[in-house]
């Protein structure tokens, strides 16, 4: 099935992750350590990389279940109600009280790159219990994603659960802050790192397409069933027992990158999702993710089914 059939067999995704409130600065570049920048526009929009991915799944053609937390205050409802209006099942978000929604404090220089910190809140609140009162959507997926913005005892649960009912599993270890358990990657069909990612859980350099493959191969060796590994402007490359295959860029004019990685991810989980072949959801996901760079912000960045379609590749 290619990404023009799918729409034929919308497919079931869940994400469970975060949901962040993004308070975005543009700035001429990045802040040095102890240097005050004068910025140029500040906006605050959705994001939150269990959200995006959420997001992205949902405009990309998933039916789409989201397991988080919020604050019960109006940046949570704000981000519950973002999630609704793309259809998006919000039953396994809950609305948490005496803990703030999760932040992320994001800066976007001109060329498009950015920095941000992330202030848990809610996400930190995730427990494994949020996870199995949504067994039933569980049930009903093909495909389940995590991130790693929310406890990792959940992660762990989740990915566990998920393998035992036969689920496509993918991983995104983002933000890394160190090696993942070493339980954890066997029960991951796809894990899909960037470089810098891929790097500090591999252990691997990953500079050029050599350090890439050898990276991606270090945590296929660690249980992981296939890496796709994400390049940026490089591309993507994807590591499995069969090989590596290596998937050039599309190449837009980048405003934003915040959130192109959760729209890779997002678009690639929703065409597995809907019986798209690995190798066509790769190249969907990147046209996704090529388009939301040209697009400022997290959600608002991230395009629907029908932009993608017909943007002139
Ligand atoms: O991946 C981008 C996201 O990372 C932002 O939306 C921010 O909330 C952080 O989670």
């Amino acid at each position: 099935m290619n990404a023009e059939e799918q729409v034929q067999a919308p497919g079931r995704v869940v994400v469970v992750g975060s949901l962040n409130m993004d308070l975005v600065v543009r700035a001429p570049c990045l802040p040095q350590p102890g240097q005050t920048l004068t910025g140029t526009r500040f906006v605050t929009a959705p994001g939150g990389k269990g959200a995006n991915q959420a997001v992205a799944a949902a405009r990309l053609g998933a039916q789409v279940s989201m397991i988080g937390c919020v604050g019960d205050d109006p940046n949570g409802r704000a981000l519950r109600q973002a999630l609704l209006d793309d259809a998006i099942d919000c039953e396994g978000v809950r609305i948490l009280p005496d803990v703030p929604t999760g932040v992320a404090l994001i800066t976007v220089e001109e060329a498009g790159q950015n920095t941000i910190v992330i202030v848990a809140g809610a996400n930190g609140e995730l427990a494994t219990e949020h996870v199995d009162a949504m067994e039933q959507a569980l049930l009903g997926a093909q495909v389940v994603v995590c991130q790693l913005e929310v406890p990792e005892a959940v992660v762990g649960h989740t990915l566990a659960r998920a393998r035992a009912l036969g689920k496509t599993v993918v991983l995104n270890p983002a933000p890394a802050a160190g090696p993942l358990p070493a339980q954890w990657l066997p029960w991951v069909d796809y894990l899909v790192p960037n470089e810098s990612e891929a790097q500090l859980l591999s252990g691997v350099p990953v500079a050029g397409r050599d350090g890439a493959e050898a990276a991606a191969q270090a945590l296929l060796q660690r249980g992981a069933g296939k890496v796709l590994l994400t390049l940026g402007e490089a591309g993507a490359l994807l590591a499995g027992p069969e090989g590596v295959q290596h998937f050039p860029a599309y190449q837009v004019s980048a405003v934003d990158a915040t959130a192109a990685g959760d729209t890779f991810i997002g678009a690639f989980a929703a065409a597995l999702a809907q019986g798209c072949a690995e190798v066509e959801a790769i190249r969907f996901a990147q046209q996704a993710a090529a388009l939301s760079v040209t697009r400022e912000g997290a959600q608002p960045s991230i395009p629907d089914r029908q932009q993608v379609l017909a943007w002139p590749w």
